[in-house]
């Protein structure tokens, strides 16, 4: 049976975010280099991302490459940034067939230049795009992004812009990287690592939580839709007591 079945379209997550985790174990496990595991698991961004615009998913986000990821050997680093290359330059077709416009979380500036180029070229042909709006987590930390936010309201402060007393969680909200983006509702992370490594604290202050084993490489269709039936089996309290919700 297909588990797309069960799922309940009138209740899908609105934002759902992926930590894509386990490409260098799966790689291992069958005696290949690490780089294998991450060119595979390009494979599973694009039936994750194909799938969940078909689902009617609005916001997707992926986190691709993390600010402590710098930290990994200069080698296993340039291959990510080569994939990315090359990845935006395949999917672009796939991208725009589908309605899908691309968004970007992070520090840019720091990514080669050759990938700043083709990010903005795909962000470009993308942007009028309405179906889904699928956002790459990319030299993203969240500590880094919240640092960034305090600094712009503070100085904001500063200049008369804003008041202290005016500060809230929308103002926080705006800015931030995320801006433009619902909180997320469903975050999945695959490999069976139970933690959030910097991503997005603050906008998954209550979101659902769901961890797999699953490798990201070997992560499926199927897998994608018995995490969104966990989620939709919950039952989201917000503080309020279950009576209260029915
Ligand atoms: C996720 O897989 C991809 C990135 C972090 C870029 P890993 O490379 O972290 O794979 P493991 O966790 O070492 O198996
Ligand atoms: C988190 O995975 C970052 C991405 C998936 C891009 P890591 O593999 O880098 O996280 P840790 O080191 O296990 O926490
Ligand atoms: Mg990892």
């Amino acid at each position: 049976m297909d588990l797309l079945d069960n799922i309940n379209k009138d209740n899908l997550p609105k934002h759902l975010a992926i930590i894509m985790d386990g490409n260098g174990r799966w790689a291992k496990k069958q005696g290949l280099m690490r780089a294998f595991g991450h060119e595979n698991g390009t494979k599973s961004v694009r039936k994750t991302v194909e799938s969940c615009a078909k689902l009617g998913i609005e916001n997707l986000t992926l986190y691709a490459f993390s600010t402590e990821n710098w930290n990994r050997p200069k080698l296993e680093v340039d291959t990510l940034m080569k994939l990315l290359i090359s990845s935006l330059k395949n999917e672009l077709k796939t991208l725009v067939e589908n309605n899908i416009k691309l968004h970007t979380i992070g520090n840019l500036e720091k990514l080669p230049k050759s990938a700043q180029k083709e990010l903005l070229e795909v962000i470009n042909k993308t942007k009028d795009n309405t179906r889904m709006t699928l956002t790459l987590a990319l030299s993203y930390g969240s500590r880094e992004e919240l640092i960034s936010a305090i600094k712009n309201i503070s100085s904001k402060v500063k200049n008369n812009i804003i008041s202290i007393d005016a500060i809230d969680e929308s103002i926080i909200n705006q800015h931030l990287y995320t801006q433009n983006l619902p909180d997320v509702d469903l975050l999945i992370r695959t490999s069976g690592e139970h933690r959030i490594s910097n991503f997005l604290l603050w906008q998954i202050a209550y979101a659902e939580l769901y961890f797999t084993d699953v490798l990201w490489p070997d992560f499926t269709e199927q897998n994608l839709y018995e995490a969104i039936i966990s989620y939709q089996k919950r039952e989201r309290r917000f503080g309020k007591t279950s009576e209260q919700i029915k």
